[in-house]
């Protein structure tokens, strides 16, 4: 006998909102929208939840978790909060930041979402859907991007359905814009702030509001201590390779453009009009689509033209660095 789930694609009224939220208190696990990525989330109280999510994702369980809570107040109650986060959480939250701080030892959070770490990863997210659950279902919510791991994340309903069909209940769909990419990740060491993940909120923003240079530990070298689990693994990455900064594509390849794409090219582009966020929010997927274009005409690799690196475009470089990763 199978068991399989039966998976729903659910459009966002407040008849799904309830359903989502009662799946959620069953211990079952649901996708929806944020202002980022798409994320699969389940009770943030509930080992069993939590270990579905590792499961269902592949995800190594020393890789922890972001918790995403319904308002800044509740920060509290589970981390202890320093100045210069302080500082973040008013100027940023809601919004796509969140903070690694130490756990405080009230919260009620499953130790399997911090995979034993003594901190804990919070977010207040901003997008209507998510907000509405976690109104609704009233406990946090422990989510991390709905893709497999290792693999691009989900920017649309389908994505997240072809990856998580037969093992979840429900998929919140989502019409609106979003931003593409992840939030950005913030820890702290000795009180002062480092950038542990570019994302979605750009560093300069964080530098300016606190008046200070913020440490980037973005990506580890072999000998240095690893302050974010997630920073050791292969991520963001389709099947077929990826060859950066590219012109024109060679035989094997199709091409990722940005800006006009060359002729009688394959392929598809981020942004007609180089427009960086418009190409932050089709990044993850034109991966994936270029990756089935790939399968389709016999190809091995997608070639992809060279992204201004200032603001937004720091993060999308950093995902298709890693992306490239081979190991
Ligand atoms: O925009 C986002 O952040 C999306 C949406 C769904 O909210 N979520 C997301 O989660 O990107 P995920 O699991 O794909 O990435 C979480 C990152 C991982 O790299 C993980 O290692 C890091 O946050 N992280 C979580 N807890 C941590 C902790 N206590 N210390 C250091 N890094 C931590
Ligand atoms: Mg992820």
């Amino acid at each position: 006998m199978s068991n399989k789930i039966q998976t729903e694609l659910l459009k966002c009224n407040d008849n799904n909102i309830k359903k989502a939220s009662e799946y959620l208190k069953q211990g079952h696990l649901v996708v929806f929208p944020t202002e980022t990525v798409f994320g699969i989330g389940g009770d943030a109280f509930s080992d069993k939840a939590i270990k579905k999510i590792f499961k269902v994702k592949k995800r190594p369980i020393f890789n922890p978790l972001i918790v995403h809570i319904k308002d800044k107040d509740s920060i509290e109650d589970n981390a202890i909060i320093n100045k210069k986060a302080e500082i973040l959480i008013n100027y940023f939250m809601p919004g796509p930041l969140t903070l690694i701080l130490p756990i405080n030892k009230k919260s009620k959070i499953s130790k399997f979402v911090t995979a034993g770490l003594n901190t804990i990863a919070l977010r207040v997210p901003s997008h209507k859907i998510i907000k509405s659950i976690l109104e609704e279902f009233g406990r946090p919510i422990a989510a991390p991007s709905a893709n497999i791991s290792g693999k691009p994340s989900s920017t649309r309903a389908n994505d997240a359905y072809n990856a998580f069909k037969g093992l979840i209940p429900c998929i919140m769909e989502n019409k609106d814009a979003q931003i593409g990419l992840e939030s950005t990740v913030v820890g702290f060491y000795e009180g002062n702030p480092v950038l542990l993940r570019y994302g979605a909120l750009e560093v300069e923003k964080i530098q300016d509001i606190l008046g200070e240079k913020v440490l980037i530990r973005n990506s580890i070298k072999k000998t240095e201590k690893v302050l974010s689990p997630g920073q050791t693994l292969r991520h963001y990455s389709p099947v077929a390779t990826i060859r950066l900064n590219a012109v024109k594509a060679k035989k094997n390849e199709v091409f990722m453009g940005f800006g006009k794409l060359p002729e009688n090219v394959l392929g598809k582009n981020l942004s007609e009009n180089r427009d960086l966020s418009e190409a932050a929010s089709n990044l993850y997927s034109t991966l994936i689509d270029l990756d089935e274009l790939c399968f389709k005409s016999n190809k091995t690799q997608i070639a992809v033209a060279s992204i201004p690196n200032i603001g937004i475009g720091k993060t999308i470089n950093d995902r298709l660095k890693k992306a490239s990763n081979k190991n």
